[in-house]
């Protein structure tokens, strides 16, 4: 009897493990397609997330500085026949065992390790740095985040006059690299902003209504991913006041290096959702003038770099009004003309509602 009993027990844990194991893997099945299930073509990039094949691509791209068309037959990117699309596919396998082999799976190699931005790699060191190109000397006594911080409000206009600023509407242009602009418009109100682009008919929103990111073409909403609704977050809460450390709760100073030929600390920042992102401050100004974030993919991270340029007096707070926005692989400026401050804005603004 107890050995029936024993038996049976056994038996009902079997299945039930059987039963937690099938699900959990049709649960993984369903998280997360794979670029080998989505796509028509795919070889070597089988298991890698479906959605991670445009920041892949894009990736590739911009570390050789070449174009989608380098290694595809127009716009068939499953054709094959185009000899830089094989020599890509024994690369990618390279990569892949190098960080297997070498750095324990971590993706420390990239195609931008070796090919810095060109299609033939350089196989010998370049002679030509000059002096300015070089990393300044480090200083004896690092600055801390507190002076950093505190110099950077003051170069805003200082606390109170930051303080006095509620709310901003912004008249800009969108600038791409070919010098075509669209028209665009960008409301904040404390952590709040709505950005609406125009291209000809066609408007395209993205907003933070202090909850939620959310975009738009015309009515149309379009999907965001996760990195995509952190940087409208971002960019919501990073000028409406100068309290960096209420975005970052870390931040530590990284080194003195250079932009554009003049010096910048650089200070490694971390989000309460534990993202990692530089920040550059201007030695002598004290102003904000580049914000890099990333997110992580098989080939390493996607960058995408902000540079703020052009600081300028609205109300007694300093805004940069030339700013850079870059992917690997794209790029676009927005150019500030008009900025009206604490003009009524209603919270509605902010919300995915018919009228905005
Ligand atoms: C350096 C070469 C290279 C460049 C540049 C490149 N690709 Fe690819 N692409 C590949 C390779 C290789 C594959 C196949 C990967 C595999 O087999 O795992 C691929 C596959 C694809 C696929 C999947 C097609 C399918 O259904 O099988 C798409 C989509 C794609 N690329 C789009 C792009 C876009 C868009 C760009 C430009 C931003 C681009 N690629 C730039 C090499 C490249
Ligand atoms: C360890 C260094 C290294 C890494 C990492 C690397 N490559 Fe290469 N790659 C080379 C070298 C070296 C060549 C040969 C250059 C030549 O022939 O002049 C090359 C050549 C190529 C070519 C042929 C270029 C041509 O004009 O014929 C392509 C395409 C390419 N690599 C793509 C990639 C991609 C995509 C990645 C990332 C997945 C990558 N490489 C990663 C070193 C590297």
């Amino acid at each position: 009897m107890k050995q029936k009993l024993k038996i049976l027990v056994v038996f009902a844990i079997l299945i039930f493990a059987v039963l937690i194991f099938s699900q959990s893997r049709q649960q993984a099945q369903t998280q997360i397609e794979t670029a080998g299930q989505k796509f028509k073509n795919i070889k070597v990039l089988n298991e890698m997330p479906a959605d991670q094949m445009g920041k892949v691509m894009n990736l590739m791209a911009a570390s050789l500085g070449v174009n989608c068309s380098f290694c595809h037959i127009g716009n068939n990117f499953e054709k094959d026949g185009n000899e830089h699309k094989d020599i890509a596919r024994e690369m990618l396998k390279m990569t892949f065992a190098l960080n297997k082999t070498y750095f324990e799976g971590r993706p420390e190699v990239s195609c931008a390790t070796c090919h810095n931005g060109l299609a033939h790699p350089q196989s010998a060191p370049n002679l030509n740095l000059t002096k300015a190109e070089m990393r300044p000397k480090q200083p004896t006594t690092k600055p801390t985040i507190d002076q950093i911080l505190d110099k950077y409000a003051l170069a805003l206009g200082g606390k109170t006059n930051l303080e006095k600023i509620t709310s901003r509407y912004i008249k800009a242009n969108r600038v791409e690299p070919d010098g075509t602009t669209e028209p665009e418009e960008v409301w904040q109100k404390s952590n709040k902003i709505l950005i609406a682009t125009k291209y000809g008919d066609y408007l395209v929103t993205e907003a933070f209504d202090g909850t939620t990111a959310w975009k738009r073409g015309n009515a149309d909403e379009i999907k965001l991913k996760p990195d995509e609704e952190e940087q409208i977050r971002r960019e919501a809460g990073l000028f409406a006041s100068a309290n960096l450390t209420a975005i970052y709760p870390k931040m530590e100073f990284g080194i003195v290096d250079k932009i554009d030929g003049r010096e910048v600390y650089q200070i490694r920042a971390t989000t309460a959702g534990n993202l990692r992102e530089r920040l550059y401050f201007d030695v002598n100004s004290g102003l904000l003038v580049r914000r890099i974030a990333s997110t992580p993919t098989i080939l390493g991270n996607f960058p995408y770099q902000v540079d703020y340029h052009d600081y300028k007096n609205f109300g007694g707070v300093k805004l940069p009004t030339t700013v850079r926005f870059a992917l690997p692989n794209i790029v676009w400026t927005r150019k500030i003309l008009e900025v009206k401050i604490n003009t009524l804005v209603d919270d509605a603004k902010f919300k995915p509602t018919k009228e905005n």
